[in-house]
């Protein structure tokens, strides 16, 4: 509708009509009281013009249903708005349980991603169109602001947590992306491109790397760094057991209870000693330093695999090294 008219970015998500159907609904709004109170000051300016030296004008006491009219017309527009602008902020905040996952880190100044499969980008990313993708996100830095005007989606990246966001491309193409939080020097040019592909050959692109997976890269830090030994599968470890762990209620030492999520799991590895979890020691060193924003993303991604053992048999039981759900399934048929 609006490729001859570059005012709008063009429209290439799900929620990109969405946005741009309230964005005219608030102009239109405006322009229609501009407009009104402009012409009716101008007519009331002329009609109630005095007319004679000594005219005095009736004194008026005011009107109910005048009154009324201005506030309950105001009000139900207010609540249009509102509610209208919710959905779509629900819808925008709200990943479909299917969506393909990807991890992005900012830093001063690019933009770093990897698939699930492993293989790495920077600023550019491939998607496949018609697919929901997530994007998880993390800065090395400072606050930086992921921005695709193309698909109407804008999220600021914090130090220290997790931001998620998600869109589904409509269109293949290549759309502008944006750091649109002030970062330093080179802010301006910390951008790229969005390459939204045809599903299929998006999987040719995507093979053509040897990278280990995300998980498989997790799982290795998640040995390397010693994890294993104290974070076993059965709870014989010093540390809590994490099978199951992720998503699920945990208690702490302060009788508080959390829900296990990726920003929890980030800072038990990165600060262990501010939750301790009830019924174990605070011995846990801080991991902070030692591993990089990437290497905590793929280690959130092992983690989220790691299943509760189904009904323990014989040796499985003594296994130390926790199993990947995955693997849990790919035994039963
Ligand atoms: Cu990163 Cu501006």
């Amino acid at each position: 509708m609006f490729e001859n008219f570059p005012i709008f970015p063009e429209s290439a998500s799900t929620l990109s009509g969405q946005v741009d159907a309230l964005y005219l609904f608030l102009v239109g709004i405006s322009l229609f009281f501009s407009l009104l109170i402009a012409v009716l000051i101008v007519y009331f300016a002329v009609k109630y013009r005095r007319q004679s030296a000594n005219e005095r004008p009736q004194e008026v006491h005011g009107s109910v249903a005048l009154e009324l009219i201005w506030s309950i017309i105001p009000l139900a527009i207010a609540l249009i708005i509102f509610g209208w602008g919710s959905l779509i902020y629900f819808q925008q905040r709200r990943p479909p349980a299917s969506a393909t996952d990807i991890y992005v880190v900012g830093k001063q100044w690019m933009w770093k991603f990897q698939h699930q499969s492993g293989r790495r980008e920077i600023n550019e990313l491939h998607i496949p169109v018609g697919t929901p993708i997530r994007l998880t996100m993390a800065t090395e830095d400072v606050i930086h602001s992921f921005f695709v005007p193309a698909f109407r989606v804008k999220y600021d990246v914090v130090p220290g947590s997790y931001r998620t966001m998600w869109f589904q491309a409509t269109k293949t193409g290549t759309y502008h992306l944006f750091c649109a939080e002030y970062c330093g020097t080179k802010h301006a040019g910390m951008g790229g491109w969005i390459v939204v592909m045809e599903p299929g050959e998006f999987e040719k692109w995507l093979s053509g790397s040897s990278n280990l997976s995300v998980v498989a890269s997790g799982e290795k830090l998640f040995q390397e760094l010693g994890c294993v030994t104290c974070h076993k599968q059965d709870s014989t470890g010093r540390g809590p057991s994490l099978s199951g762990v992720f998503g699920s209620k945990v208690k702490l030492q302060t009788g508080e209870t959390l829900v296990a999520d990726e920003n929890y799991l980030r800072e038990s590895i990165l600060n262990p000693q501010a939750k301790i979890v009830a019924g174990h020691q605070p011995i846990m060193p801080t991991y902070q330093g030692l591993i990089s924003e990437e290497g905590l993303l793929q280690i959130i991604a092992y983690i989220k695999t790691l299943d509760i053992p189904t009904s323990t048999t014989g040796e499985d039981a003594i296994n130390s090294a926790p199993t990947r759900k995955d693997e849990v399934s790919s035994k039963q048929p």
